[in-house]
């Protein structure tokens, strides 16, 4: 987001053994580690962070299992995610082709367990390797131990700090998407005229793509990390009530008795879309994600923040919780 102090230092691993090394080493110089892939998903203070910052930059992608059914994929925690979803479609392969275009690294994908247009990370996989860092020796978890959730895992929860990621395997299979597709990826399929049975990896890769480009602001031109808030996940009774007064609010099923609601809904509804606060803007093409257009640092993004949870929780009695990490 283009906020945030200096780190004391920044180095980049690339093995598993230059990453025990920084651990290491960390230790004799008394200085914290934390581990980024892009960076593209975290806000940091003003005041940096008193350590060392790992670029995770382990890549290589294998193929473990190659069957008739599916393929068994092993890539490095520092592959970029998004040329790891293109070389997977080229292959023909499905499973995170709706994932396309999200920013950032593959070992960051598990942390918050990365979604997007009916897909979500822990559909395909398998286990990952790690970095204990608690028992200086690497360990695979399987996707059990990984406590997946919407958009969290042990890696932000429980477990947050003790786990370095260096490699993801996933079940990718070898057959076409099938419906039902998301909203926006069904209405794109109509305006281009694609019938459900022409649908292939490479034309949801397409959509997805095109989809985000409208909405989503672009990173490297506007500062931003994505979605700011996860969908709310409230009460089914909760939301029939809010339904009385907003019959027009989505919502998306998340068990028997609970309901997603877009936080991009709330926001825009409580009246931010657009508005720029503390120079913070609400992005016009889905409220939900925040651009820093001009603000000062950290204190303004926190103040406009504040402003707009305040805001929703006293119109919608819903309180929204930050997607990004925070260092
Ligand atoms: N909506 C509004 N106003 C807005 C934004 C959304 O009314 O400003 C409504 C839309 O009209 C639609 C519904 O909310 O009815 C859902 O919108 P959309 O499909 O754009 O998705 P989202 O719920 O806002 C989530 C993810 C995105 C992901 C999209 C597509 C979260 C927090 N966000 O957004 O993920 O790309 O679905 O699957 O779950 C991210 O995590 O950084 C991210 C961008």
């Amino acid at each position: 987001m283009k906020i945030g102090g200096n780190a004391n230092y920044v180095c980049d691993v690339t093995s598993d053994e230059d990453l025990q090394q920084v651990y290491q080493n960390s230790k004799k110089l008394n200085q914290p580690v934390y581990v980024i892939g892009g960076g593209s998903n975290m806000i940091v203070r003003d005041t940096g962070f008193p350590g060392i910052i790992v670029r995770m930059r382990i890549m290589g992608v294998d193929i473990l299992s190659d069957t008739p059914e599916s393929v068994t994929v092993s890539a490095g925690a520092g592959e970029t995610w998004d040329v790891f979803v293109k070389q997977m479609v080229e292959r023909n392969l499905s499973g995170i082709e709706a994932m396309s275009g999200i920013p950032g690294t593959v070992g960051a994908a598990p942390v918050q367990n990365i979604g997007a247009y009916g897909q979500e990370l822990s559909n395909t996989f398998v286990s990952l390797e790690a970095y204990d860092t608690q028992t200086d020796s690497f360990t695979t978890l399987k996707k059990e131990e990984c406590g997946f959730a919407y958009r969290h895992s042990i890696f932000r929860g429980n477990e947050s700090g003790r786990y370095v990621i260096t490699r993801v395997t996933l079940q990718l299979l070898k057959k076409r998407p099938e419906p039902p597709f998301y909203d926006a990826l069904q209405k794109y399929l109509e305006q281009h005229q694609i019938g459900a049975m022409a649908v292939t990896v490479q034309i949801i890769r397409g959509a997805v793509l095109e989809i985000r480009n409208n909405k989503l602001p672009d990173p490297n031109r506007l500062p931003n990390a994505g979605s700011f808030f996860k969908n709310p996940i409230v009460e089914k009774v909760f939301a029939d009530q809010l339904l009385t007064t907003y019959p027009n609010m989505p919502t998306y099923t998340v068990d028997q008795t609970h309901v997603k609601i877009p936080a991009g809904w709330l926001i825009q509804t409580a009246n931010f879309k657009g508005r720029v606060l503390h120079g913070i803007k609400s992005h016009d093409g889905n409220a939900v994600v925040l651009v820093n257009q001009n603000a000062r640092g950290y204190a303004d993004l926190a103040a406009a923040r504040t402003e707009i949870t305040t805001t929703v929780a006293k119109k919608f009695g819903i309180n929204l919780e930050q997607e990004p990490l925070e260092l």
